[in-house]
């Protein structure tokens, strides 16, 4: 998978180029601990290497096409911290044509990129490479009587590599497909907790655990827990407070699973029966999410979907007596914004909010909505949030905040709906909370 991925992006490369690819590092959390180590997508996508400090360099120039500067073995580092490939580990396990010390990578950067036509390097990330890419074709340019050019450009390989990355192959999505099951299970544990005087970090705890227990790294994002009032702040982290009676809990809660993060929402009924305000909003939001899965297909955009939800959410607004004012004034004026004020999708894979360009560029240099196409798999997430102070919404209303989200994938007919068997009409809901 890995090595295919790194043949696609050197043939997208063009002769005589080299790419740097730098790895993620160990991130202080406070003192002296650390945060658990999460490698680069980026790096991740070309490379399979999960390892801190290392730097791959993919060449199309004479020489080694593929190269990693890691983290030499070291017995002492190694007891305190963990297994080290080092450089043998990473040509034998790795598919590195060569290794070397990270160490050394400055000091073989010259002989790397002199005479490269193309430099693919990330700006703005390193410092130290950066200037010293910078300062080598200032050397190349005052030695130019030595028959050597200076690169003729610096290119971002973010744009080649992201533009891979959107489009998911079937093993990418056979992957998010597990990591969408682990979810479920996940989802179904936590929901048997929301019963009133239950803390919303129990059933975090609960979906911590299932992830967990199913081989997941843990949750792909910091998961939402938000009982009540709660479910109306959008990324509602804090999960500190007990369940209440007639309350509704959102949860936003995925898992990552080999690097691919699944992203759901679901909105359970606190003790498993919707009241009626609940229920009716419920509905609405519910509708507009049936509807932006029926506007989905390739050749769509992400745009018309919104569009298409919206609509749904908005005679759904004033039938509840919500707004009063002309469905058309109500999108043209954005008076709905009070009341869901995010998107409905964005891209999903290594990266919750997945890379890809969400335009692309016209003829005349102008962008415009990207059309989508198979293995592009994106979420589906209307909502409807009524702040507990919102005085111009009626009173039942207020202090309730839903969301539905699934993740899905375009295929050549339609998409695929990766969640679909984690419920959401309003009996299945209840039934999951009732643990029956
Ligand atoms: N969990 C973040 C999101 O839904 O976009
Ligand atoms: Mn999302
Ligand atoms: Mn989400």
């Amino acid at each position: 998978m890995f090595a295919a991925r790194r043949q696609q992006l050197l043939a997208a490369l063009g002769p005589n180029a080299v790419a740097i690819f730098v790895g993620g590092r160990l991130a202080t959390r406070s003192a002296d601990t650390e945060y658990p180590f999460r490698q680069d997508s980026d790096f991740w996508y070309l490379t399979g290497f999960d390892h801190p400090d290392a730097i791959a360099v993919l060449s199309t120039r004479p020489g080694p096409a593929f190269t990693l500067f890691v983290q030499p073995r070291d017995r002492a580092a190694e007891t305190w911290t963990g297994y080290r490939p080092g450089i043998e580990g990473a040509v034998a396990d790795y598919g590195a044509d060569e290794a070397h010390p990270r160490e050394s990578f400055l000091e073989k950067l010259p002989t790397l990129v002199r005479g490269a036509d193309r430099i693919y390097h990330t700006l703005g990330r390193e410092p130290a490479i950066d200037g010293r890419i910078v300062s080598l074709q200032d050397e190349i340019r005052r030695q130019s009587r030595g028959g050597v050019l200076p690169a003729q450009a610096l290119v971002d390989p973010r744009l080649l590599v992201h533009e891979m990355r959107l489009k998911k192959t079937p093993e990418e999505i056979a992957l998010m497909q597990h990591a969408a099951g682990i979810s479920l299970e996940a989802h179904q544990a936590a929901a048997r907790l929301a019963h009133p005087g239950r803390y919303e970090y129990e059933l975090e705890a609960e979906l911590a655990r299932s992830f967990r227990a199913r081989g997941g790294a843990g949750p792909a994002y910091g998961s939402i827990v938000g009982g009540g009032k709660n479910a109306t702040i959008l990324h509602y982290i804090r999960n500190d407070q007990p369940l209440v009676a007639g309350d509704l809990v959102l949860i936003d809660a995925g898992v990552e699973y080999q690097g691919y993060a699944s992203d759901v929402t679901r909105t359970y009924p606190v003790g498993g029966r919707f009241g009626g305000a609940a229920r009716d909003l419920y509905s609405v939001v519910l509708a507009a999410q049936l509807a932006a899965h029926d506007a989905s297909k390739p050749g769509a955009t992400l745009p018309e979907i919104h569009q298409t939800t919206l609509r749904v959410l908005v005679e759904g607004l004033r039938s509840l007596g919500i707004l009063s004012a002309s469905t058309d004034e109500i999108v043209s004026k954005e008076l709905y914004r009070p009341y869901y004020m995010h998107g409905t999708s964005h891209w999903l894979g290594l990266d919750v909010h997945d890379v890809g360009a969400y335009v692309v560029r016209a003829d005349d240099g102008t962008t415009k909505p990207r059309p989508l196409a198979p293995g592009m798999v994106y979420t589906i997430e209307p909502g409807l949030y009524v702040a507990a102070d919102d005085e111009k919404a009626p009173a039942a209303f207020r202090g309730i905040g839903i969301r539905i989200e699934d993740d899905v994938v375009v295929t050549e007919t339609g998409i695929l709906n990766l969640t679909r068997d984690i419920p959401k009409s309003i009996d299945a809901l209840e039934a999951w909370v009732q643990g029956t």
